[in-house]
């Protein structure tokens, strides 16, 4: 099985990276860590596009890279940094690598803490073409 799971670095998430890394040790399945930046308009209408070496995401992806390795010995991990709007790159990642299954956390890194399911997990869940676990 393939599974993927989306970290934007906050508790929530690495709940999921957690929670993912156990399933894929489980099912002795591949496991596929995602961060995706955004590309920013600039005051002038520019695009800032994301890059490759994107400090904050590579080091995002790396500590959730460790995490498993440290507590999920065997599971094969294979890291993937994209830009865009986080819940269209990770619908569109679903299709194009037929991915079984989507982990992602209730809430993010976001400040409204009213709400109770995020925005990205809302809209993953409510587009992805393969069940999507979202952990508390
Ligand atoms: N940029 C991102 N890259 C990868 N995964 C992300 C990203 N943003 C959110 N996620 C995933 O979605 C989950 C829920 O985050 P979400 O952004 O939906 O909630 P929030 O930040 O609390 O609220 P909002 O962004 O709507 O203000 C995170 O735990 C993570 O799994
Ligand atoms: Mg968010």
């Amino acid at each position: 099985m393939k599974i993927l799971v989306c970290t934007d670095g906050s508790d929530h998430s690495t709940r999921a990276v957690r929670w993912a890394a156990q399933f894929a040790k489980n099912y002795s399945s591949e496991l596929m860590i995602l961060n995706v930046v955004k590309n920013i308009v600039k005051t002038d209408g520019e695009i800032a596009w994301f890059k490759e070496e994107d400090e904050e995401g590579n080091r995002i992806l790396s500590e959730a890279k460790l995490l498993v390795e440290k507590e999920f010995q065997g599971v094969k991990v294979t890291l993937r940094l994209a830009g865009g709007d986080a819940d269209k790159v990770t619908v569109e990642l679903a299709e194009n690598e037929k991915l079984d299954l989507i982990v992602m956390g209730s809430r993010g890194l976001g400040q409204f803490k009213r709400l109770l399911l995020g925005s990205i997990s809302q809209k993953v869940s409510t587009h992805a073409p393969c069940p999507v676990t979202i952990v508390r």
